[in-house]
């Protein structure tokens, strides 16, 4: 089973960045251990730029913060699956709860969804419980309410992320025995074959722990992912990770 980080720089970085980033990081996965994958996920306007610093056979895959759910058309400001597939990336995150609480649903979600696998990128679909929601001790309701619309999505084709929404950028996390709960909860619902990463407020001294659980297939980073020294930490602690 590999490790996946996914780097998502929400709206952040510039052109320099993105370059520097990608060279570095490319160059310091070739010396990480093959279970390691790391996909860079900066603004739309960098994806070409982080790409052409990738040299071929590059570790380092490209991904994008969202698409639209049609190919082409009258969409002002919008970008398709197949524009992105077109400029290198490979996976696109979906369903971020910074784009739920913009009005995303999870009919939306499926739509985007399918339209990413059909132009081949595999989706990471963000999926995850509110403060007051945790509170009443509703995550597992939540999360099937989620998952719901996306249970015919082919399993293998795409990748779930369980991003609590009062952990991100909180520097707040779940203990590992919720982690686990929520993970092994997902794979009830959609089939224990799929892959599932954690995220929200994962740091280099926090990951080592959470790749511990079994069920995690990775993580989904905002913050930490944004400087290279960071990242290089992070990939550091899971390279030290043992592959059952
Ligand atoms: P964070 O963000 O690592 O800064 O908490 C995670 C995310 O929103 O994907």
């Amino acid at each position: 089973m590999s490790t996946t980080l996914i780097a998502n720089w929400k709206m952040n970085g510039d052109a320099g960045r993105a370059r520097e980033w990608a060279f570095t990081i490319n160059r310091q996965l070739a010396d990480a251990p093959a279970h390691v994958q790391v996909v860079l996920c900066p603004p739309n306007p960098y994806l070409s730029i982080a790409g052409m610093a990738l040299p071929g056979n590059a570790r380092l895959k490209l991904g994008a913060q969202n698409c639209h759910a049609q190919t082409n058309g009258a969409f002002t400001g919008e970008v398709s699956a197949a524009m992105l597939k077109d400029c290198g990336c490979a996976y696109v995150i979906l369903g971020h709860s910074e784009r739920r609480v913009m009005g995303e649903r999870d009919a939306d979600v499926l739509a985007k969804a399918e339209a990413a696998i059909a132009a081949g990128l595999t989706p990471v679909i963000c999926v995850g419980e509110s403060q007051s929601e945790y509170e009443k001790e509703a995550m597992k309701d939540v999360l099937s309410a989620q998952l719901a619309s996306i249970k015919g999505l082919p399993l293998g084709a795409y990748l779930i992320a369980y991003e609590p929404i009062w952990a991100i950028g909180t520097g707040k996390t779940p203990s590992e025995l919720e982690i686990a709960a929520a993970h092994s909860h997902i794979k009830t619902v959609l089939g224990s074959g799929v892959h599932v990463l954690y995220g929200g407020s994962v740091k280099a001294d926090n990951i080592g722990k959470i790749l511990e659980i079994d069920s995690v297939s990775g993580a989904l980073i905002g913050g930490a992912s944004l400087e290279i020294i960071s990242m290089g930490a992070l990939i550091t602690a899971a390279a030290m990770r043992v592959r059952k």
